[in-house]
């Protein structure tokens, strides 16, 4: 029996390159955070112990990935890796045109360009990832979130708290008349890595048919939710991760991907869809800023390490052992009531900052203070997703603080053991035990936008 009652099935790999981690002593990282103005972006990463700051581009590629690294073929166009790249996207997602581009946002980008996205036109989804959010509102138009109010609630238990909310996409088409591009967020990031159901996805394709709108995938996590789906969608459990997949894409018209995640790559990323028009568009642009369409910013090697990738992530074996990970985290959490947004996610926990320190008011950054606790106690760095990241400053100095204060632990894919994430639990739940220690953080330098990036603190000494 484990630690934690919990069954955790050995991964189904083993290791053959290992990277060393490196202890470091509180008084160390004390030193650190200081000179580093308490932002752990400022922090040397091989100062990091256990380095849970995101799941993208951090994911250990296996000997097939990189046995394909040595295949790449650098001719400038139509290398080999690209028809190998192109059949096994088209083999999954069932689009006729696939784009590579150098990672997500630049797919982002394109797509903004190729919908003519400007200031009369609206773009809704459940919840926008952040980099979307800004090419859409770089481009002028206005990026709506709808998603279920259940996503709101951190303890409440629901199988597919990624939803959108239908009735409230259909009134906006309805009452402003210029949504011109639906994007589901699968699984939703910003929302903790839940879910959206295949129930949700055919909706919002019959209300997008029914209106004319141009419906995509924000798909950089579609093997998750396809397992998600495999799990909790009775009438898909008998299919296959892969078939369910198919179906998500089958109801959309195309996708946007950021290969950093289940592409289980370092980096790269691609558009695929159906519309020649737009195809054309798209090719047509990223010409002049990404690359020749059949590298997309890309080397060779890079589209054939994603190519395998993307048929190793669909392994069920694989999901397995990833949603078991996930779980076991939040088994191990949940034992000592650590509050954290439940169900667990499909790449990550996200604790409950501002339960987790109720002494410490928004105005003092919880969620901040957390990961600088974590990091000095603990050598482990997370990132807060809380008043730092999302709070806005008005122009009378006042702060509209945002609902939820989370600070995530992704977990990066194939990288670390059951042991590593005893060491994660030990160390949180020790914090939680401790959490009146933890005081608040006043901010020393703001830049405003993107303010978690480069913002400066100091801890408020208690009296
Ligand atoms: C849902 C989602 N979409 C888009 C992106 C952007 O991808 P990239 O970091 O490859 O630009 C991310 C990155 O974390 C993401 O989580």
């Amino acid at each position: 029996m484990s630690d934690f009652n919990q069954k955790l099935n050995p991964p189904p790999f083993k290791i053959k390159v290992i990277e060393p981690i490196k202890k470091t002593t509180r008084g160390e990282r004390r030193k650190w955070l200081e000179e580093a103005g308490y932002n752990f972006f400022n922090i040397a990463a091989e100062n990091i112990y256990i380095d849970l700051l995101t799941d993208s581009g951090t994911s250990a590629m296996s000997d097939y990935q990189w046995a394909g690294i040595m295949m790449g073929d650098e001719s400038y166009a139509q290398c080999k890796n690209f028809f190998n790249f192109q059949g096994i996207i088209r083999d999954i997602t069932g689009y006729k045109y696939v784009i590579p581009t150098h990672q997500g946002r630049s797919a982002e980008n394109l797509i903004c360009y190729a919908f003519d996205l400007d200031h009369t036109k609206i773009t809704v989804s459940n919840q926008f990832f952040d980099t979307t959010r800004a090419n859409i509102e770089i481009s002028g138009a206005r990026a709506l979130d709808f998603v279920i109010q259940e996503a709101y609630k951190p303890s409440l238990i629901h199988d597919f708290k990624g939803n959108i909310d239908t009735m409230a996409l259909e009134n906006t088409i309805q009452n402003e008349g210029n949504v011109s591009l639906i994007i589901l967020t699968v699984t939703n990031n910003a929302g903790g890595g839940q879910p959206v159901s295949l129930a949700n996805i055919a909706e919002v394709s019959k209300i997008a048919k029914k209106n004319n709108i141009p419906f995509f995938l924000d798909a950089a996590r579609f093997a998750e939710n396809a397992y998600f789906i495999k799990l909790r969608e009775k009438e898909y459990q008998h299919l296959s991760p892969k078939e369910i997949a198919k179906k998500m894409f089958s109801y959309a018209n195309g996708c946007i991907v950021s290969a950093k995640k289940d592409g289980l790559v370092n980096i790269g990323g691609f558009i695929a869809l159906n519309d020649e028009q737009i195809y054309r568009r798209i090719t047509e642009r990223m010409t002049v800023m990404e690359g020749f369409p059949t590298y997309g910013g890309l080397a060779g090697r890079d589209l054939e390490a994603i190519a395998r990738g993307l048929t190793e992530v669909l392994q069920e074996d694989y999901l397995e052992y990833r949603h078991q990970q996930l779980e076991y985290l939040g088994k191990g959490l949940e034992k000592a009531e650590v509050p954290f947004l439940k169900p667990v996610g499909g790449h990550s926990i996200n604790i409950d900052a501002k339960s987790f320190l109720p002494h410490i008011p928004q105005s003092q950054f919880p969620g901040w203070a957390l990961t600088v606790a974590l990091y000095e106690y603990y050598g482990i760095r997370a990132a807060e997703l809380g008043s730092v990241a999302f709070g806005r400053q008005q122009e009378d100095g006042k702060w509209i603080f945002p609902e939820l204060e989370q600070v995530r632990l992704a977990i990066p894919r194939r990288v670390y053991s059951q042991e590593h994430l005893n060491y994660v639990i030990d160390s949180v739940v020790d914090l939680y035990k401790n959490r009146t220690k933890i005081t608040g953080m006043k901010i020393t330098y703001d830049p405003g936008v993107l303010r978690h990036f480069t913002a400066r603190f100091i801890p408020i000494v208690k009296e």
